[in-house]
């Protein structure tokens, strides 16, 4: 086999798909999974840790594993028509794998709560956007409602099975990479489809005895949007993450069952936790990600707080989305960065040279 042809073609036993499918795949997959180097050294006692980097996708987030399989499967079915509701990234890779597959896509997102990358690439994909005076959980329960009335129109949200059958590929590449399961895996949970397929990723590779244990599950949400934390409905979510801002997750109880059945569990993070952990993967790991995927650090840095974990623990955080899809969350960083404005004049720029020594 040559080079690297996307998740279908490489764990296509795996996934449920007929064999001649259509080949839609921009070669989604294949991440990185990117050694820590300073957490180890933060923090001892062994530990190996590492960040499984999503954002490298075609759409620069870890929904294409999972919109692959939704819009070959509408494919299959005939369907000329996708739908879903979104935070954002979910609405960006369906208008993307739509494009590709000629299929008309609609996209109902929360009006005003999008991110700008993610926006511009639903709109320049060509999806028909309807915004939604509303709450990311009002938009999906109109898209649940509309694909009922219309099913000729598939539905391509993560409560559509085919969406964590792609998603469960991630756990599989873990495991390839390790040689084995990790012992904890952390990500952070919005609408609760990712946790879900990763927990049944790596039950499928353990049955099949190509790893040797399973990892604990650690879900974390973000405070102002904890619904599974507190254990209700929460009307008004809020949290600077608007990729997780979601009071009532579609897959509440198979992330609580993921949770349950690792040994794991779910719990949540402070909006000033999960800045902390933003910067802290910019400008010490080198590695730039939006900042609902910063809550997989955040994470780890409160279990590492609370000292609960064991000696030469293997972890894995997934890092869901990059950077770059929220540019105005960055952008609100720049006055506390480093930053001279100057004439062209070299007396001027050895000025700054000497000045940053003194630093
Ligand atoms: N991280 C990012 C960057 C996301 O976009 C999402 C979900 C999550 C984490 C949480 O994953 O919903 O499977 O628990 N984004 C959805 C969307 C809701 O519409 O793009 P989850």
């Amino acid at each position: 086999e040559r080079s690297w042809q996307g998740i279908i073609k490489q764990y296509r036993d795996r996934l449920p798909v007929c064999a001649n499918c259509p080949d839609i795949t921009l070669l989604e997959g294949n991440t990185p999974l990117i050694p820590s180097t300073k957490l180890p050294q933060l923090f001892g006692k062994g530990l190996k840790v590492y960040f499984k980097y999503e954002g490298l996708n075609p759409t620069a987030s870890f929904k294409d594993r999972g919109m692959v399989v939704a819009i070959t499967k509408a494919l299959e079915q005939n369907k000329r028509t996708v739908i879903c509701a979104s935070t954002g990234n979910t609405a960006a890779s369906a208008a993307a794998y739509a494009a590709r597959a000629d299929l008309k896509c609609f996209v109902f997102l929360p009006r005003g709560k999008i991110a700008l990358g993610k926006l511009s690439q639903a709109v320049m994909h060509g999806a028909e956007i309807v915004e939604i005076d509303g709450s990311f959980d009002d938009t999906m329960r109109m898209v649940i409602k509309l694909a009922a009335l219309r099913p000729e129109i598939e539905l391509v949200n993560s409560v559509n099975p085919s969406r964590i059958e792609g998603q469960k590929t991630a756990a599989f590449e873990i495991c390839d990479a390790l040689g084995d399961a990790p012992d904890i895996h952390i990500l952070p949970v919005g609408n609760a489809g990712n946790i879900t397929a990763y927990w049944k990723g790596y039950k499928e590779y353990h049955e099949s005895k190509l790893s040797s244990k399973l990892p604990q599950m650690l879900g974390f949400q973000a405070e102002g949007a904890a619904p599974i934390v507190k254990g209700k409905i929460i009307e008004n979510p809020t949290t600077i993450a608007s990729a997780i801002r979601i009071g009532n997750p579609a897959s509440w109880k198979k992330a609580v069952a993921a949770a349950r059945e690792s040994s794991g569990k779910i719990d949540s993070v402070t909006d000033s936790e999960i800045i902390e952990a933003y910067k802290f993967l910019a400008t010490k790991e080198g590695i730039f990600v939006e900042p609902a995927s910063a809550v997989s650090l955040a994470g780890f840095l409160k279990i590492c707080k609370e000292n609960t974990l064991a000696k030469n623990t293997t972890v894995v955080m997934t890092l869901t989305g990059h950077g770059l899809k929220d540019p105005a969350f960055s952008e609100s960083f720049f006055s506390s960065f480093p930053h001279h404005q100057i004439p062209p004049s070299i007396d001027k720029a050895l000025e700054i040279l000497e000045n940053a020594k003194k630093r």
